[in-house]
């Protein structure tokens, strides 16, 4: 299916989504140029990364030329803290691929606020696009910590959790109670002006509605989702039959 630049893939079978995505990357994976990607945590790219580190392993592509940004991260949580967003890209991917540790850039949920913002989107500018953005979508339709209501315009901000993340999230801390409310994420602008390209992978019919929006073709800043409708390639990989 395609609504203006978006391509939406359907699969039945998780296995061939994740391969297919897997494929996408691959191609920038596979040259010798710098690149740069900005990843997503959450569960749905666990699989996605498991890929990425078998074919590392069988020495088909590497990261030495790569540069990361990932979207997003917990107000109050330290990198190492096992439940922070750093501490998940550590031990699901950069941990066991050869990136080099000054090209991975995330934001930091422990510094003031202010300078973060600015540092991260220096970082940005200086980096240049992203050739690859990856995108996971919240059951509400948030992407990265843009919850509904964000506006277009948004660059890197703190952000109040909405109940439904909260909900959604704090199934994997030993306390619920102990999930931060903040977080701190690139904004829908940061998003959509930096990136070559989207891939949205959206497993799981727990978000049916905000695939539902974003084939309404109409933007709609309470499903941010929707601002894709904007961007001129992005690739939504799904097992939701819509
Ligand atoms: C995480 C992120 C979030 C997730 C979304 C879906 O870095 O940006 O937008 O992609 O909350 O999470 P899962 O994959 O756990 O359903």
């Amino acid at each position: 299916m395609k609504i203006r630049n978006i391509n939406i893939s359907y699969f039945k079978n998780l296995n061939d989504a994740n391969e297919y995505a897997f494929e996408l990357f691959r191609r920038e994976l596979d040259t010798l140029k710098e690149k740069n990607f900005c990843l997503a945590t959450g569960s749905t790219p666990v699989d996605l990364y498991k890929l990425f580190v078998k074919s590392f392993n069988e020495k088909q592509t590497t990261w030495k030329n790569i540069t990361s940004f990932n979207l997003d991260e917990y107000i109050g949580l330290e990198p190492n803290n096992k439940f922070s967003f750093r501490y998940f890209m550590d031990s699901n991917l950069f941990n066991y691929i050869d990136i080099q540790k000054e090209n991975i850039n995330f934001l930091s949920g422990t510094s003031n606020p202010e300078q973060e913002i600015v540092r991260y989107e220096k970082e940005m500018d200086k980096a240049g696009p992203f050739d690859i953005t990856l995108l996971g979508v919240g059951k509400n339709g948030h992407i990265a910590f843009n919850e509904p209501g964000t506006p277009r315009e948004s660059k890197t901000h703190i952000i109040d959790l909405t109940d439904s993340t909260i909900k959604a999230n704090e199934i994997y801390f030993d306390n619920p109670n102990d999930m931060p409310r903040q977080g701190i994420t690139m904004g829908i602008d940061s998003i959509i002006s930096r990136s070559k390209k989207i891939i949205l992978i959206a497993f799981g019919e727990s978000k049916r509605e905000a695939l539902e929006a974003l084939i309404s073709n109409k933007v709609n800043m309470n499903y941010p989702i929707t601002y894709l409708l904007e961007h001129n390639d992005v690739e939504v990989i799904t097992d939701i039959k819509l």
